[in-house]
């Protein structure tokens, strides 16, 4: 009975078929949604969203620092994004003197806005369908290895023809997984300015403790502006640049939102694999990432330990940390997600009903044995994909072997390198010593050095090591003695010695260089890595992606059959994308529900002077006390900080703008609650959620907190 009954929930749900919120739509290709948004709640037109025929949503959407999302919000080219996606502006226009990180940045007039040389915003101009003229050549007996030629020649050829006639930047980008290409035009903004920053304490309130958690009180916002030259063309910086006139900006509305609400995301989702088969997305969430996780969980410990102990050593290792941490967390909601929503058994059900339906016609051969093709291939890759893993995890988190990377360079000059390469390698090598000092603490290295060789060569087969770590148990016996050697001899833990012997450097020396213990140990495990576990990897990523091409067009049609009416969206490619839900909370466990907003009252129930994360300043909390909020204030009297809602987004949606059903803004799209981060491989409604911060408490951070009113006054809003 029980039997029966098990086959027959199987069966049930066995379909992937898309749910109600899944789903980062192309913008072009949106009238197959209107009538679900509609339905849903929104009040305008998907023409409204994107057309190139007048001004419309998609004019104020920016791919923000190659990254994240950015959305225009004044006439004047005025530009919200994250702060953890301005960080790295902030951080570099902060000095001892003017140390904007923590004491917030508001630029008070045009002229005290800053310049940041290299930071683009990218603006999409229009799209087209080139599968045709990309697959021209390609037929059904063209190999796999002669359609990749085909393929990028004719990229090339077209990407050329269309740079001939405009000066738009052009990118030809595949779409599920290379059955359908993409031309995209996009404008290059190459002037943007930092405007504004809320403290740390406001724009990263919570930190690494709270990142991918809900409830969430950060402020996470940053505000910049596009700059264009007199004529209205995007170029470099210049004195004479001029605010950025765009065709659209967002109206902000003050209005908050409900539980309920029809709401969408638009922005730059970077990577997601929602089409896998069930063995690949096994091999993700329970062999790599729980691998990934414990190195990781490992290290994290290590830079614990001393950071708890040392305030200057909790700053070097706080951006470390922030990078490391944000991976770690997440493939561990990602890990417990897959596993609790039964995600693999869904995968293998969905599996089996494909090669079931793929026998009921000659047409669909092709798709046979794709799934035991897969599972050939993927058992061979395994072993592979884990030796990466585990060297990247382990050797690449030794500072002192990729700080002494940075001289392989130098280590092979010889006699006929000019003397002006030498001197521009001495000035690059210069530069990484004295930003690698800056941040670094040597009993952390050492620690992780002996840690994570330990896990490698416990956990790797022998004939999957480096030289080094055969050496390593050969001759030491002992990891211990064998870092402690390392960090004696190598000259790479001195940034005296690093200094002198950089000054007086000559070619006569490079061989010394290249002796140096940290430099080789970081050269072998390379060289290893590249001949012994790269070649293999590539060719089988090569296998395996002409497979998924194949898998994908098979579910193509099996979803076409189905649900002829609503397209399948192809997976996040970073290109800009449309997503749609409702505002609401969740159960993420047994008898815990969570709400579908946070307050001010939050923050300051967090609040403590002594955990850096959740330090409060005076002026916020003198603002609370009086509830001092303006036209900023929530209906219900307080002041909201952030909210979640059922839009399907992924990393690169950060900052992305989240509008309601009038396509007011209604805040920034920040995270998502790490108990739905699997949704980059499997997405479930009931747990996947975004998480944004609202604009209402950033224009209260802007105006009453920071006095910017200026910037306010400049926006459209909506009351
Ligand atoms: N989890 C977010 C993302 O994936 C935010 C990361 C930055 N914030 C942090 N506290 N590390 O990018
Ligand atoms: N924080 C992520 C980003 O920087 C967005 C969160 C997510 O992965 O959904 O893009």
């Amino acid at each position: 009975m029980k039997k029966l009954l098990l086959s027959f929930i199987v069966l049930m749900s066995f379909s992937l078929q898309l749910r109600a919120d899944e789903g980062m739509w192309i913008p072009m290709l949106l009238q197959s949604n209107e009538k679900d948004m509609q339905e849903m709640g929104m009040n305008i037109t998907v023409d409204d969203i994107y057309s190139i025929n007048h001004s419309s949503m998609k004019d104020a959407v920016v791919l923000f620092g190659g990254g994240c999302t950015g959305e225009i919000v004044s006439d004047q080219g005025l530009l919200l994004t994250n702060h953890h996606c301005g960080f790295d502006w902030i951080q570099h226009h902060s000095t001892v003197e003017h140390d904007y990180l923590t004491d917030g940045f508001w630029a008070m007039s045009f002229e005290e806005e800053l310049p940041c040389p290299g930071l683009t915003a990218v603006m999409l101009k229009s799209m087209e369908d080139v599968t045709e003229r990309v697959l021209e050549g390609v037929t059904k007996e063209t190999s796999n290895e002669e359609r990749t030629k085909i393929v990028n020649e004719n990229i090339k050829k077209i990407k050329e023809e269309a740079e001939a006639n405009t000066d738009y930047q052009v990118v030809i980008k595949p779409f599920y997984h290379g059955n359908q290409y993409f031309m995209i035009y996009n404008e290059v903004f190459k002037d943007v300015r930092m405007v504004g920053t809320p403290p740390s304490n406001i724009g990263k309130f919570g930190g690494d403790t709270d990142n991918w958690v809900w409830p969430r009180h950060t402020g996470d916002f940053s505000i910049f502006r596009i700059y264009v030259s007199p004529e209205g063309k995007a170029v470099e910086y210049s004195e004479d640049n001029v605010p950025y006139k765009p065709n659209y900006h967002f109206p902000i509305s003050l209005k908050g939102a409900e539980k309920d609400d029809f709401t969408f995301v638009f922005g730059y989702p970077a990577r997601t694999n929602e089409y896998l088969p069930a063995v690949a997305v096994n091999q993700e969430a329970n062999v790599i990432y729980p691998v990934s996780v414990d190195l990781r969980g490992k290290i994290l410990n290590i830079y614990n330990k001393h950071q708890e102990k040392d305030p200057k050593v909790r700053i070097q290792y706080a951006s470390k940390h922030a990078h490391l941490g944000n991976g770690w967390k997440k493939w561990m909601g990602v890990v417990e997600g897959i596993n609790n929503f039964k995600g693999i058994q869904k995968k293998k059900n969905f599996d089996e009903k494909f090669t079931e339906w793929a026998y009921k016609s000659r047409q669909r051969g092709a798709y046979l044995n794709l799934i035991s093709d897969f599972e050939k291939l993927y058992a061979e890759y395994e072993p592979y994909r884990l030796a990466t893993t585990y060297l990247s995890e382990t050797a690449l988190n030794i500072e002192i072997l990729t700080f002494a990377a940075e001289f392989n360079k130098l280590a092979k000059v010889t006699k006929e390198t000019s003397q002006e390469e030498i001197d521009q390698m001495i000035a690059a090598a210069k530069e990484a010593t004295k930003v690698f000092f800056k941040d670094y603490y040597q009993p952390i290295d050492e620690e992780v050095a002996v840690a994570m060789l330990s896990e490698y060569i416990a956990n790797q087969p022998a004939d999957f090591r480096p030289e080094l770590l055969n050496t390593i148990v050969n001759k030491y016996n002992d990891v211990q003695a064998y870092v402690d050697e390392l960090f004696a001899k190598t000259m790479f833990t001195s940034e005296e010695d690093v200094n002198k012997f950089l000054d007086e450097f000559k070619a006569s020396k490079a061989k010394k260089l290249a002796k140096d213990p940290a430099l080789m140990a970081y050269n072998d495990v390379m060289d290893f890595y590249l001949n012994n576990i790269r070649t293999k990897t590539t060719d089988l990523n090569n296998q395996i992606s002409d497979l998924q091409r194949v898998f994908m067009r098979g579910q193509m049609e099996y979803h076409a059959e189905r649900n002829p009416e609503k397209m399948m969206y192809p997976d996040a490619n970073f290109t800009l994308r449309v997503t749609y839900g409702k505002i609401g909370g969740f159960s993420p466990r047994d008898a815990v529900t969570y709400k579908h907003f946070t307050t001010l009252d939050g923050i300051m129930q967090k609040e403590n002077p002594d955990i850096y994360d959740y330090v409060v300043t005076d002026r916020l909390r003198e603002l609370y006390e009086n509830k001092d909020y303006g036209r900023y204030a929530d209906k219900d009297g307080s002041m909201h900080v952030a909210f979640i809602a059922g839009n399907h987004t992924t990393g690169g949606n950060s900052g992305s703008p989240i509008l309601n059903a009038d396509g007011h803004l209604l805040g920034l799209n920040f995270d998502r609650t790490w108990e739905g981060t699997m949704s980059d491989l499997i997405y479930d409604p009931s747990i996947c959620k975004n998480i944004s911060v609202d604009i209402r408490y950033v224009l209260f951070i802007v105006d009453k907190y920071a006095g910017a009113t200026r910037l306010v006054d400049e926006m459209t809003i909506v009351e």
